[in-house]
């Protein structure tokens, strides 16, 4: 995938953005996101990154543990609306990960590192995995949430729907990569935090949560 596919991506949430999806993904991911926010025990002073932060409600979550929150997006259009619902200090970025150049992300700088319904966009997942390893300090914590997965096959129509190509990998396939960037895999689970009005296949398969450590 190449720098155009970022372009595609970025394009599609910035009119998510504009159209108010923002805060629908917000409502819609929240419940799911927070367990796993909560795994990572962000506290006061904590270095907190949420990649791909849509309208930045974690860093909002983040902010109000008294950590140091930062998060990006490719898309101009949710930093936009994260920094317009944002009160106090989070650092905001518009980014494209893992090909960011931000001097703030320097190696070994992060306590924590969330990323919700966002890695598979990414035009290299084993890069981003690995260059989310090098940000964390040891010890630090990466909760990687995705609900794309070869094992949820509601989702497999998704690329198609969006016109954006995604990499479709299984819940194997994101320990292995976890792995392979150094991290260890202390959890991988399904959260299934659903409402009566989800689909199905968020009370079924659920979304797959892969949390790793940097030794
Ligand atoms: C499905 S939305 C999820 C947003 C947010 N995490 C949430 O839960 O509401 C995916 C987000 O990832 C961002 N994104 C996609 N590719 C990216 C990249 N290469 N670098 C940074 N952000 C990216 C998109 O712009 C979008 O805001």
């Amino acid at each position: 995938m190449s720098s155009a596919h970022v372009d595609q991506v970025a394009a599609v949430f910035d009119r998510w953005a504009d159209a108010g999806r923002a805060e629908g993904m917000e409502r819609g991911h929240g419940p799911t996101a927070r367990p796993a926010f909560d795994r990572l025990q962000v506290g006061l002073g904590s270095r907190y990154l949420d990649v791909g932060c849509g309208n930045g409600y974690t860093v909002r979550w983040a902010l109000a543990r008294g950590a140091q929150a930062i998060g990006i997006d490719a898309s101009p259009r949710m930093i936009e609306r994260a920094r317009a619902q944002t009160e106090g200090e989070a650092t905001y970025a518009v980014a494209r990960f893992p090909e960011h150049d931000l001097d703030l992300l320097a190696e070994g700088s992060l306590d924590a590192v969330f990323s919700m319904e966002v890695f598979y966009y990414l035009p290299d997942v084993d890069a981003a995995v690995a260059e989310v390893a090098r940000l964390l300090a040891p010890g630090g914590h990466f909760a990687c949430i995705v609900d794309f997965y070869a094992e949820n096959e509601a989702s497999h129509g998704w690329p198609d729907d969006l016109g954006v190509s995604m990499h479709l990998l299984s819940e194997a396939q994101w320990a292995r990569s976890f792995e392979t960037a150094g991290l260890a895999v202390v959890e991988q689970t399904r959260l299934r935090e659903a409402t009566p009005e989800d689909p199905a296949w968020k009370r079924e398969q659920g979304s797959l949560l892969t949390l790793g450590r940097r030794p």
